[in-house]
């Protein structure tokens, strides 16, 4: 095992099917792609923290997926660390129940080529829950444990431009909690960090770890950081030391305007619009 692909940001909703059709085009892709898992790196959903059935529809199209399947919940799934995007959707215990009725886990190891792969809740950091130290003391574990060339998969960037910024922002991690990762990553023989989150590909070594932003399956980026806001699926290639990156673009999928989508501020949240459920969704 040694080829994974990863679909990241796919925005699933019974109600609002705006990304049904580029879900499609993924599922294509990673069925016929010959990776040995398809690991889902978060926004599964678009409501999921405040909704039973997006979670439970999520979780159904992924299941038809014909690899292994690996998945990690988003701030549209399991709620935002505080401050965060949206102050209706901080995460708490019983979205976190939600995530757990369909999905059983919320963290993972999974074994690619000669490296570890870790996998873990992106929203627990900072969050203060019970979870986020049990989480904590898991990951720490898995660490020393490793042995072996390590890569974090975590919907969230650790940051955006330099480890050290310290503006608050619900586009990355908080700063103070970063640090303490960090401080624990360097630790041990973390060499790559891949996140989804801001809908952009970019792809820099930062210190000891690379640090990779995987594109978006639903829409392109809704604000700059510097990456390539086009939509794509990645390949992750681990059976060398140096691990090989793909992206790749299938064709039929769409990079959707988000702005355009929302009526450029007519809706603040997707949630808000009138219901548009996907076609033939099965
Ligand atoms: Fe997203
Ligand atoms: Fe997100």
């Amino acid at each position: 095992m040694a080829r994974i692909v990863v679909l990241s940001d796919i925005h699933l909703s019974p109600t609002h099917g705006f990304f049904w059709e580029n879900w499609c085009v993924a599922r294509e892709f990673a069925d016929g792609a010959n990776g040995d898992a398809v690991i889902v790196n978060g926004d599964l959903a678009i409501n999921g923290p405040d909704s039973d059935a997006e979670i439970a529809f999520a979780a159904t199209a992924l299941a038809k997926l014909r690899t292994r399947v690996m998945a990690l919940p988003g701030n549209h799934d399991v709620g935002d660390e505080p401050p965060g995007q949206d102050t209706e959707q901080i995460i708490d215990a019983d979205r976190l129940a939600r995530w757990d009725s369909s999905f059983v886990i919320d963290r993972w190891t999974l074994d690619a080529g000669g490296w570890r792969l870790l996998g873990v809740n992106a929203q627990l950091f900072g969050s203060g829950l019970v979870r986020e130290h049990a989480q904590d003391q898991w990951l720490s574990e898995q660490l020393s444990a490793a042995g072996r060339p390590t890569a974090l998969f975590l919907h969230k960037p650790l940051f955006l431009e330099h480890p050290t910024d310290d503006d608050v922002s619900p586009s990355c991690m908080v700063p103070s909690v970063r640090t303490r990762l960090l401080n624990k990553l360097n630790q041990s023989d973390v060499r790559l960090i891949v996140s989804g989150h801001l809908h952009q590909h970019r792809d820099r070594t930062v210190g000891d770890q690379r640090h990779l932003w995987v594109p978006a399956v639903a829409f392109a980026a809704p604000q700059a950081h510097g990456g390539d806001g086009r939509c794509g699926v990645t390949v992750l290639d681990f059976s060398q030391d140096d691990v090989q990156v793909t992206i790749e673009r299938p064709s039929g999928l769409i990079s959707h305007d988000l702005a355009a989508i929302k009526g450029h501020g007519r809706y603040r949240f997707l949630r808000d619009m009138p219901p548009s459920p996907p076609p033939h969704a099965g």
